[in-house]
Parts: structure tokens; sequence; C-alpha cells
């Protein structure tokens, strides 16, 4: 069969900050099960898409913190350096194909259960989760110094990601993560500097991609996907 012609851009490169793709087909993240704690499984599947044709090839949301952890269900996790080396199969899977392999950068906040860590984690108001039916799901409200604790964590989740051999860091902003949790004042009821107006309210979430790219733009391509918020 013939390609009508008007499809022939999507089989053309396209450069994405320090990276190239080599067609403009983008699988987005999506969960499966083996998150990191079963790398053969993550490898094999995401090098089989990246063999398929797919020059972007993405993990399952991913855990930047203990602090944020969805145990008994599996997210993929970039906690320590056994996860470097578990998510770095699937980097080295999905590179011998040509992709560039994406990793979803997740603080859940107030909806993450964290009953492995039984952390609580923090943010933009303390409120209880109103999507997770859980007594556990709730959060502490963060000051100034916790929020730049938390871009820390993006920030270092980040350069374990680029150590793993990720090419692309997408900051999960959507299903209400911790960015909508700043920026939408259902969830946001602060009066100092990160909520009232929309800037304000923007702020955590700029704040957060400014520091991300200066620690690893050099590396990887950092980019942001809001979707799917509820
Ligand atoms: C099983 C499954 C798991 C998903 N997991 C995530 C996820 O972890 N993070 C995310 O941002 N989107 C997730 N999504 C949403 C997809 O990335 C995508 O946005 C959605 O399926 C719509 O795309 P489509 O219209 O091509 O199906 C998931 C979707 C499915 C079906």
């Amino acid at each position: 069969m013939v390609r009508d012609p008007k499809y022939d851009i999507l089989f053309e490169p396209i450069r994405i900050g320090p990276k190239t793709m080599h067609n403009r087909f983008w699988q987005t993240t999506h969960c499966l099960g083996p998150g990191s704690e079963r790398p053969g499984a993550q490898a094999a599947y995401r090098g089989m898409k990246a063999e398929g044709g797919w020059a972007a090839v993405f993990t399952e949301f991913c855990s930047v913190h203990p602090e944020s952890d969805e145990y008994p269900f599996i997210s993929a996790r970039l906690w320590d350096k056994g996860d470097i080396i578990n998510l770095g199969l699937m980097c080295d899977s999905v590179h011998q194909h040509g992709g560039l392999a994406g990793v979803q950068l997740w603080y859940g906040g107030m909806h993450s259960i964290c009953m492995e860590s039984r952390e609580v984690p923090r943010s933009a108001s303390s409120l209880p989760s109103n999507l997770v039916p859980c007594r556990n799901a709730y959060s502490s409200e963060a000051d100034v110094d916790d929020i730049k604790a938390i871009i820390n964590m993006y920030v270092e989740a980040g350069k374990r990601a680029v150590q793993a051999g990720f090419d692309i860091l997408e900051v999960s902003g959507g299903d209400s993560t911790i960015p909508i949790q700043f920026l939408d004042h259902r969830y946001n009821h602060r009066t100092d500097a990160y909520g009232g107006t929309f800037e304000k309210r923007a702020r955590f979430y700029l704040e957060l991609m400014h520091a991300l790219k200066k620690a690893c733009g050099n590396d990887a391509a950092v980019t942001t996907a809001s979707k799917s918020t509820h």
C-alpha cells in the first residue's frame, strides 16, 4: 500500500532538547505492572515497542521518592541505585532499537497511599485525598522549605534517571499529581506566594520545571504532560 504523502512528516526526525527522535511516534506513559521491580519484563516490553518503530518509549509513572509510593499497586521508582540498575535495562533495550527512553517523574502528594514507606506526603494544603478512598491518603501542608525539598526530590530523581540512561524526563502534571495540587484551587487553599491568583498557583510548577531543566537539561529532554486530570 502506498503511503499518503501527508503522513510523511510522521516519519521524519525531530529534535527535542538535546536529543533527536528518529520519527514522531511517541508511546505515552502507561502502566503494565513491572515497575522497577521486574526489570526483565519492563525492558522486554518497552524494547519491543522501540523495535516496532516508536521513537520515544516511556515507563509508567515513576515515583521520585519514598514519600510518594503506591504500594501495593505497582509503579516504577527511582529511589536508589538498585532502581537505576533495574530501569537501566529498559533504557539499554530501547536504545538497542534506536529509540529514546522516557520516564514520567511522579509525586502524588495527598493521593499517595504510602503503604510501604509509611511516610506522610506533602502538598499545597493539608487535605485528605478525594481520589483514593483510604484513610491513609492525606497530606501535610508544605512550607517554603518543604517546597524546596519536594523540588529537590524531582531533581535528584532526574539525575538518577540520566544515570540509568533515560533521554526524556517528563514531569507528570496529570492525574492530580503535585503540580496540579498547587495549580488547582480545589487543592490549593494557600494565601502565601504559592497560592491565590493563577500566577501564584503556577509558581510551584514553573520552579519545578526550571530546576529540573537546569540540573538535567543538558543530558536529557525535560517535558511535562498534563492529561486525564481528575
Ligand atoms: C493501562 C493504562 C495505564 C496508563 N498509565 C498512565 C500513567 O502512568 N501516566 C500517565 O500520565 N498516563 C497514563 N495513561 C494514559 C495514557 O498515557 C494515554 O494518555 C491515554 O491512554 C490516552 O491516549 P490514547 O488516546 O492514545 O489511548 C495510562 C493509560 C492506560 C490505558
